[in-house]
């Protein structure tokens, strides 16, 4: 593994101050891992699933003894997971319980422009909210009142084709300027997509593929969400002003929603898609066994789907909204064993992640073939476009090509099904994220890519002064999208720009 060094010796999450929580930390590996439940359609034909989501507020407990309201999908955080299987369209009717505007993005989708969650792409709050006070200011953008597509003012459907790869995608809120705020408060959840392909293989599966959503928030002594106000709804923290803010990270680290779980395992091999939906909180992800011996991952599957082989990862570095899918073996263990997933970027309580403890002996059939699926390489070639995006942190905004975001410029204009060539040139170090495509890092700093650059990625991490160049594949879907910095906050503070598929 060639990571140039440039990834090694800078902390992805310096600069970003810690929230502190006013309760006291509950103690870690108490809570068990909750398993989000999988979504019924409620209804199905020849090539369809469709699902309903209710999105509302409710109270969840996460950190015991203690009431946290949520905003959530059917009321749970995370949300319930969506399957596609291979030849189904999948069509989500998503409804607005809540008290201010929202938009659903499937991260990673492969989706028509109006099903693609575009940030004023609003469904409204429900009646009973009365009108929000932001609205007027957004008048004369999209609000999304087209029946025949399936959208009223509080509910609309969202159109997901079969996807391209098998993979590890995720849906969460996406609302211009309150995207952080929205996520944090719980509006995110899984989306997997499966092929033959991947069937096929014999990775572990059924109880044994297990997506983990690792989020850091931090609690006020009400046991509430803290957070810093960028929203009228939000309670506030004083002194927090937005030129200093980049970015909200907490000091309790949750999986699936539980504070430092412990999840009881099998001796077996388990697939786990690991998700990193914090706002803006990048970690080092590693394996210590009892003895705090590290003993590591194999990685089969990135943002987009498998590698093409499996690859051995001693430590995994995780950006917001990356997704990496690993085999642990937990055949390796006896009963009683107890093997506890760390943060090596962390301090104190973010630290720790979570905690395995080997409970049953079982047997196993399941396989990590040395072949999982063919990946084309693309090189770049003299007659691929090529463009430059600056991502700047200005005093009082977050900027690409000096812009904060403007839902009427487009930065890009790029014909459907094109690969090009973009430089990601950064001062200060942004999780790159672009819509309805997919990307390979081809270079950092002009050197090879780094170790947690294989495979189709949508999200790729771009150090403090670091040039990242990608060969981006753009889908056959028209219309326009966005790419942005997937900290939560430089997103909501105008780090994020339009292209157009022509
Ligand atoms: Cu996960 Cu445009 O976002
Ligand atoms: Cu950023």
């Amino acid at each position: 593994n060639n990571n140039g060094g440039s990834q090694s010796h800078r902390d992805p999450n310096s600069g970003i101050q810690t929230l502190t929580s006013e309760i006291t930390l509950p103690p870690q590996f108490r809570s068990a891992l909750k398993i989000p439940q999988q979504l019924r359609p409620s209804r199905r034909t020849s090539d369809t699933d469709y699902y309903e989501i209710v999105q509302s507020e409710a109270m969840a407990t996460i950190i015991p003894g203690l009431r946290t309201p949520i905003w959530g999908y059917n009321g749970t955080f995370p949300g319930p997971t969506i399957v596609q299987n291979p030849g189904r369209t999948v069509v989500v009717s998503h409804r607005n319980g809540l008290p201010v505007p929202t938009v659903v993005h499937l991260h990673g989708g492969t989706t028509p422009h109006d099903s693609d969650g575009y940030p004023t792409d609003f469904i409204l709050p429900d009646a009973k909210y009365g009108t929000f006070p932001e609205m007027p200011a957004m008048a004369g953008m999209p609000t999304g009142t087209d029946p025949d597509a399936g959208i009223t003012r509080q509910t609309r459907d969202y159109i997901y084709p079969e996807q391209p790869h098998a993979g590890t995608l995720w849906y969460h809120d996406h609302r211009m300027d309150f995207t952080g705020a929205s996520v944090y408060r719980g509006l995110a959840g899984f989306h997997i997509t499966h092929d033959a392909d991947e069937r096929s293989l014999g990775l572990p599966s059924g109880a044994r593929d297990v997506p983990l959503m690792i989020a850091d928030r931090a609690f006020a002594s009400d046991g509430s969400f803290l957070y810093p106000a960028l929203d009228p709804a939000m309670h506030s923290v004083p002194g927090v002003e937005k030129s200093s803010m980049k970015g909200v990270m907490g000091d309790v680290i949750l999986v699936n929603g539980a504070p430092w779980p412990v999840m009881k395992v099998d001796t077996a091999r388990y697939r786990f898609r690991i998700l990193n939906a914090s706002n803006a909180r990048t970690y080092q992800l590693a394996l210590q066994d009892s003895s705090r011996r590290s003993v590591g991952f194999t990685q089969i599957g990135s943002d987009h789907g498998l590698l093409a082989a499996p690859l051995p990862q001693d430590t995994i570095q995780i950006a917001g909204a990356e997704r990496y899918d690993v085999v642990i073996d937990f055949n390796r263990y006896k009963v009683g064993d107890q093997i506890t997933m760390v943060n090596l970027l962390g301090s104190g309580s973010t630290a720790v992640v979570m905690r395995f403890v080997v409970a049953r002996a079982t047997s196993d059939s399941s396989r990590v073939p040395s072949k999982l699926s063919t990946i084309d390489a693309i090189s770049p070639t003299p007659a691929m476009t090529r463009r430059t995006m600056k991502f700047h942190r200005g005093a009082d905004s977050w900027t690409i090509n000096g812009r904060v975001f403007d839902p009427t410029y487009s930065e890009a204009d790029v014909p459907a099904g094109s690969t090009e060539l973009w430089t990601i040139v950064s001062d200060f170090h942004h999780p790159f994220h672009i819509h309805n495509a997919t990307m390979h890092v081809i270079s950092r700093d002009g050197r090879a890519p780094g170790p947690y650059d294989h495979g189709w990625k949508d999200t790729v991490f771009v150090s403090q002064g670091e040039r990242v160049q990608l060969a981006i594949r753009f889908s056959t879907f028209k219309g326009r999208y966005v790419f942005h910095c997937h900290n939560l906050e430089h997103e909501d503070m105008g780090m994020m720009a339009n292209f157009r598929i022509t």
